[in-house]
């Protein structure tokens, strides 16, 4: 269909829980009434600015790691912040952060690079830390249904 709407999901999932975390994100954006939305998915060091010029919205997950984004998340960044920039501006994106303790580093370090990029944050940045428990899933599985039902209708 040619007006598919592409919802492209770059996200570090470097254990079971954040594979977990990736495969409900997937889930939900893959709901079984969404139907007018392509989505691909793709770990950050194998995402490129192709992906990023070819997507209506992203959803962007990392680790936190020594208070910041991932390696492989930041690689993405640096590898398509130029090639992308001036061409993706109002870019609707959302985040998500799966940090031991805190995951606020990582917030603002992301938030200047799509900053710079001037895409459009359109849900609050999500975190989730401490423990690792179920609710997550539920979290992850409704950002990706929300994504990409907003993108469907219209609404981002
Ligand atoms: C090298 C390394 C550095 C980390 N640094 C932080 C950190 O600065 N802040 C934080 O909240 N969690 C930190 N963590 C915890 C990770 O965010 C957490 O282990 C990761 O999200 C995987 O979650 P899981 O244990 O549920 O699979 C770190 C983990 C590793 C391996």
């Amino acid at each position: 269909m040619s007006d598919q709407k592409k919802l492209l999901i770059v996200a570090h999932n470097p254990s079971p829980n954040t594979q977990a975390l990736v495969d409900a994100i997937l889930r939900g954006a893959q709901h079984e009434d969404i139907d007018g939305v392509e989505v691909r998915y793709l770990p950050p060091l194998e995402a490129g600015s192709e992906d990023v010029l070819w997507a209506d919205a992203i959803i962007l997950g990392t680790t936190e790691n020594f208070g910041y984004m991932s390696g492989a998340l930041k690689d993405f960044f640096d590898r398509i912040y130029y090639p992308c920039l001036e061409k993706t501006e109002a870019l609707p994106f959302a985040l998500y952060i799966r940090a031991g303790l805190d995951g606020t580093g990582t917030k603002i370090a992301v938030g200047k690079i799509t900053s710079g990029l001037k895409w459009k944050p359109v849900q609050d940045t999500i975190i989730l830390h401490g423990e690792y428990c179920d609710e997550f899933i539920g979290q992850c599985e409704e950002l990706g249904m929300l994504m990409a039902a907003s993108l469907e209708s219209g609404i981002i």
